[in-house]
């Protein structure tokens, strides 16, 4: 955090806006109006999933890295044909462990075998080394890969066919380019739960490396960057201030900002290039009418 604070441009890694109440928030933030990602996904799914099971074919094993509580995946582990695994991976084992019991009470022939760890790092990937010889198809949505700067979602999309044999699959989820203004409200919508979200990044700090934020001096920011083909959240200093986290100084000037997270959009034709450059194929992507999502199926060279 201090590193992350003690920079030109001040930042904070994205990750930690989600501990229990920035779960909650975000949970809210996927009901929102303007927050068309996860209905979006939701209704390509509900459209195409028959069709993406074909692709992904008998007897596949499901990977999920980021797996949470595992409820993207159920509808398509029911429309497989005879699916041979769960594998999901998550850092939090009381989520991992209730999701793990509520999907072996629905496919009881199902195995599911959790691993707790962070996805992005080899290690977390390790309990898959042995997995019986069948197809794995690796699980990917909710746009998450967006989170990650260009290089970032290299190496990870490189990390997942590092863990995947020629043949096998990849289902990822993309937010795609669209009218800034869209996007603008998706991150700054009209009942401020992604401004209380982005806020309590410092709420939390404040709890659990005894800073002294007052939240109420900084403002949530979020805007549309189409060069970097993103959308940047900050938060804003108000004014000229000073806040302490463990004994360390810090300084604000007024407007300074904190980037606390980048959200990536793709073309679909700029995802395709990636998957290429990383291991894999495209083979296939659903989008909705409108355009504003996709989901790829690639797979692994
Ligand atoms: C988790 N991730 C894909 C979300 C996104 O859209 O980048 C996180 C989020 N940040 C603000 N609103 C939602």
């Amino acid at each position: 955090m201090l590193d992350g604070l003690s920079g030109k441009q001040k930042t904070l890694p994205c990750k930690y806006l989600y501990d229990e109440t920035g779960s909650r928030l975000f949970e809210r933030i996927c009901e929102l109006d303007d927050y068309y990602l996860t209905r979006t996904e939701a209704a390509i799914f509900a459209e195409h999933i028959a069709d993406m099971a074909e692709y992904i074919g008998p007897q596949a094993l499901i990977v999920e890295p980021g797996a949470g509580n595992c409820e993207k995946v159920e509808p398509l582990l029911e429309k497989l044909a005879a699916p041979r695994g769960y594998f999901p991976i998550d850092i939090s084992p009381e989520i991992l462990l209730a999701a793990q019991s509520r999907i072996n009470a629905r496919l009881p022939d199902l195995e599911v075998r959790a691993s707790v760890g962070d996805f992005t790092q080899a290690d977390a990937w390790q309990p898959l080394g042995d997995l019986p010889a069948h197809r794995k198809v690796v699980f990917f949505p909710g746009s998450t890969i967006g989170n990650f700067v260009p290089l970032q979602a290299e190496a990870l999309l490189e990390l997942f066919a590092s863990n995947l044999d020629c043949g096998d699959g990849l289902l990822i989820g993309t937010d795609l380019v669209k009218d800034s203004v869209v996007l603008e409200r998706a991150y700054c919508d009209s009942e401020h739960v992604t401004e209380e979200f982005n806020k309590n990044i410092l709420a939390r700090i404040n709890t659990e490396l005894s800073a002294d934020f007052e939240l109420s001096h900084f403002a949530h920011r979020a805007f549309y960057h189409p060069l970097r083909q993103r959308v940047e959240m900050h938060l804003v200093s108000l004014t000229k201030q000073c806040v302490n986290l463990a004994g360390t100084r810090l300084d604000f000037a007024e407007g300074e900002t904190i980037h606390t997270e980048n959200s990536h959009k793709y073309t679909l034709d700029g995802f395709s290039d990636l998957l290429r450059r990383t291991g894999f194929t495209p083979i296939k992507y659903w989008t909705d009418r409108k355009q504003h999502y996709a989901i790829h199926f690639a797979q692994a060279r």
